[in-house]
């Protein structure tokens, strides 16, 4: 899929259907929240979260009083939502609309969270290219936590394709620069009551950038 088309598909995705109106939806990212404590974040800790689209995630962590929190993700519709839920708390968030496989990291972090994002990338030079932004925007030592549709998810979200994963086969993708620390098991369930197998995995970035 095209930049372009990409922009295009979760632009309407996000004016069309209110935030618990799709299948991702989440009340309260506790999984996600588990793991990024459980790396040893603290609230200096500069996380990013790719394709955070409308997650309640960002409400979260300026809850918890995180102090350098990015949201990136190609579609400015799904980061107004989650502005606008904020309200004047949006101010603390940094937000960055473009696409992943073309970003340019004009700095670094030591979280990189993604839930759902990554496995939209079919193409093999869309998987290295967004590689090659993790390792320019990750810290040595820093940790990358990735979920994405586990081997018995489905094979579809918004009406296109995904890849599934597990562990084993993200860490193959993220190369060996990435050593993975934990992995989970996550069974989501939708708005409308159907149940979704995820995978979340932890990897440290154990090479020298
Ligand atoms: C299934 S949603 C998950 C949203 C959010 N992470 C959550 O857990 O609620 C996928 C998100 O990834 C974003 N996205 C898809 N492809 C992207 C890309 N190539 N670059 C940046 N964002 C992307 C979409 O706009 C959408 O917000």
């Amino acid at each position: 899929m095209q930049s372009e088309d990409r922009h295009a598909h979760w632009q309407d995705v996000y004016s069309k259907k209110a935030e618990n109106e799709v299948s991702w939806f989440q009340e309260n990212p506790a999984p996600s929240i588990e793991l990024i404590m459980q790396v040893g974040a603290t609230r200096a800790s500069p996380i990013i979260d790719i394709g955070g689209g409308a997650s309640r995630l960002v409400d979260d962590l300026i809850d918890k009083g995180f102090e350098d929190v990015t949201v990136l993700d190609v579609s400015e519709a799904a980061l107004q939502v989650a502005r606008s839920r904020l309200g004047d708390r949006a101010a603390k968030v940094d937000w960055i609309v473009t696409d992943i496989t073309t970003w340019e990291p004009s700095r670094t972090y030591e979280i990189w969270h993604d839930r759902a994002a990554f496995h939209f990338l079919t193409g093999e030079n869309d998987r290295a290219a967004y590689v090659k932004r993790l390792k320019q925007a990750l810290k040595a030592g820093g940790h990358a936590i990735i979920a994405t549709f586990a081997l018995d998810g489905p094979e579809r979200c918004s009406g296109l394709p995904v890849v599934r994963y597990d562990a084993e086969g993200l860490g193959r993708i993220l190369g060996p620069a990435f050593q993975l620390t934990d992995r989970r098991q996550h069974r989501h369930a939708t708005p409308w009551g159907a149940e979704q197998s995820f995978q979340f995995s932890v990897f440290r970035r154990t090479d020298t950038p």
